[in-house]
């Protein structure tokens, strides 16, 4: 199997170019981040705020998460339910920073993310991919863009689903996540020595997408 690991900030373009890229290849996109939205929304929905002042163990052991492909696409399921939605509010953003950084939940999500590269060609895309999942991917990138090119396209993809959000707001809310996920003791933000950078600022999505194609292309064939 192989499978190519892609790690970098929040709205870097990840999802969106992987998403292509995986379609061009045949490859499945891995969503990992969904996993942990998914872990967050059930906190969210007990009441708790991201101090997460509550028995963490206790909680994860009435979570059950499934991702399942449907024609193609990625849908996360919570207990059954299919939240792939939901788990993309502002506030389940937040939380799924707050429960990333807690050791029980990354251990809760590790073996699942292992599987479906033991048993598919993925694409799977995260912050600890290449450092943690999957330390011997066959090939990893680590993908940026500044804050200012992250946050207008996030802003211009929520307000395209109709969501009621601010720039400044999801500017400040990249940067925050930039720091918790990066000074996290557990699997934080960085790039794993073997990875590719790739800066995807100023470019076209169709760019980004032309550009790794080629860079995977030219290392696996
Ligand atoms: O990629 P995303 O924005 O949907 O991720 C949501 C949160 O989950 C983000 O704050 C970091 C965390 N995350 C993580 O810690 N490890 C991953 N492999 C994927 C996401």
């Amino acid at each position: 199997m192989i499978s190519i690991a892609l790690d970098g900030p929040a709205g870097a373009g990840k999802s969106t170019v992987a998403k292509g890229v995986a379609k061009e290849l045949g490859f499945i996109y891995v969503d990992t981040g969904a996993l942990y939205r998914t872990v967050g929304l059930k906190f969210l929905r007990e009441g708790y705020d991201t101090t997460l002042d509550c028995d963490i163990e206790a909680v994860l052991k009435t979570i059950e998460v499934d991702i399942k492909f449907i024609d193609g696409a990625q849908h996360v399921f919570l207990n059954g339910e299919d939240v792939s939605d939901e788990i993309r509010t502002p506030d389940a953003s937040m939380m799924a920073s707050a429960v990333s950084a807690k050791p029980p939940v990354r251990a809760f999500l590790l073996e699942m993310q292992r599987k479906l590269a033991r048993e598919n060609n993925v694409l799977m895309d995260g912050r600890d991919i290449g450092t943690v999942v999957l330390p011997n991917a066959t090939l990893k990138f680590f993908v940026t863009a500044t804050v200012e090119e992250r946050a207008t396209r996030r802003y211009k993809e929520l307000c395209e689903k109709g969501m009621d959000v601010k720039y400044d707001d999801i500017y400040k809310d990249i940067e925050t996540r930039d720091y918790n996920d990066s000074h996290r003791e557990i699997a934080p933000l960085k790039p794993a020595e073997d990875s590719i950078m790739f800066d995807t600022t100023g470019n076209t999505l169709q760019e980004s997408i032309d550009i790794l194609l080629k860079m995977i292309k030219d290392r696996i064939n």
